[in-house]
């Protein structure tokens, strides 16, 4: 059989969203109807549902994920002249937060197995100016952070965790994105909790963050204030037709994390004598949320071209770690600096997953996968 354009694709956002049809056109209705359009009683009632939801005590709604980044990364005092260290095997919003602040992203190198920030070659970096480290729960797996809790202890060092791909993720029984000063969370729509449009949020658990991301997020405005600014600030604002349909997606998170694990475990029976790397199921309280399910193999664009013929969609992400991205190139990135990372980049392949994948369709990618090898 050979197909030109993929039948069971990578991720599926309508899927979901056709589903939720009646009640997100509810919730957009309502939100017309009010004439309050930004940082009104959804993103006040989403703000506190969401932190819920994750383990943190506060939660403040933004534009993207992006936003959120950066506004952390600031609230934290990264600036000009700070380094930041950060995975380089991510997707380049992780860095680009860090460069708009005037700071100097170090990038560090990801452990082989879960593709997450290696805390060993982040020690080796560290020097006088870090400022910041960010772990980034990639794929949905949660970095290891105990070692980088320990790091930033003394106070000088501030963790903000990239939660991008990693709603509802778990290390070792703790809520990720509540371990160090924020999580900061994309709803953009393809995400395990996505908006109709880009939005994003920021977790903490302690106050005085809190106010400090929501006087930056609204134009340097004083808490409760109107026309009084307390700081340079931006216009990262949350609206309020993404916040009330994230509402009605967050009651539908836990379930579809559900699925995710369940299709991953899948993945694991059904291909596990093959000679392909899977990613860790989790153990111990880790529990990873599998935004992605990223394998890898050394016949990587082989593999793709194959199950394409077979009309089942996949996935390179990451193809080109960040500090050899041409946008970083004034930074002096070199071929060989951070092997993991680039081994990893040319061997990554990521499989459909999304919480509406159906068993048969698992097991129509899982055959695709096993014809490759045969
Ligand atoms: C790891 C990671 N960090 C940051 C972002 C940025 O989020 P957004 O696209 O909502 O700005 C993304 C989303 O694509 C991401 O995957």
């Amino acid at each position: 059989m050979t197909a030109t354009t993929v039948d069971i694709p990578l991720l599926s956002i309508c899927a979901q969203n056709q589903e939720l049809l009646p009640e997100i056109k509810a919730a957009v209705n309502r939100v017309l109807e009010s004439g309050a359009f930004i940082l009104g009683p959804e993103c006040k009632s989403f703000e506190a549902e969401f932190a819920e939801m994750m383990g943190a005590t506060y939660a403040v709604g933004v534009d993207s994920g992006t936003s959120a980044l950066e506004l952390a990364l600031e609230a934290v005092g990264v600036g000009p002249g700070d380094e930041v260290i950060i995975p380089t095997y991510t997707f380049i919003a992780t860095a680009t937060a860090v460069s708009v602040l005037g700071a100097k992203p170090v990038f560090a190198d990801v452990d082989e197995v879960t593709l997450t920030l290696d805390p060993r070659s982040v020690e080796r970096l560290v020097t006088e100016k870090t400022k910041a480290v960010v772990p980034v729960h990639l794929f949905g797996h949660p970095a290891d952070m105990d070692p980088l809790l320990t790091l930033a202890k003394p106070g000088k060092i501030h963790l903000v965790e990239d939660c991008a791909q990693s709603h509802l993720a778990s290390y070792k029984g703790r809520s990720a994105g509540s371990l160090g000063a924020f999580g900061a969370y994309s709803f953009y729509p393809t995400k395990n909790l996505g908006a109709a449009g880009d939005a994003g949020a920021l977790v903490m658990n302690d106050a005085a963050r809190r106010d400090r991301v929501i006087e930056l997020r609204n134009c340097g405005r004083a808490v409760g204030a109107t026309y009084h600014h307390m700081r340079v600030g931006h216009n990262c604002r949350l609206d309020e037709v993404q916040a009330a349909v994230l509402r009605v997606k967050l009651l539908h998170l836990r379930s579809w994390t559900q699925a995710r694990r369940r299709l991953a475990g899948l993945y694991h029976e059904r291909l596990k004598d093959l000679p392909l790397r899977l990613p860790p199921l989790g153990s111990d309280g880790t529990q990873p949320v599998f935004h992605l399910f990223t394998v890898r193999c050394e016949r990587r664009d082989a593999l793709a071209a194959h199950l394409k013929r077979r009309g089942v969609g996949s996935g390179v992400y990451y193809p080109l770690p960040v500090h050899l991205q041409p946008a970083y190139a004034a930074w002096g990135g070199r071929e060989g600096q951070l092997p993991v990372s680039e081994r990893a980049s040319g061997e990554v392949l990521s499989l459909p997953m999304f919480p509406e994948l159906s068993d048969a369709d698992h097991a129509r990618v899982c055959e695709a996968v096993r014809g490759f090898f045969r």
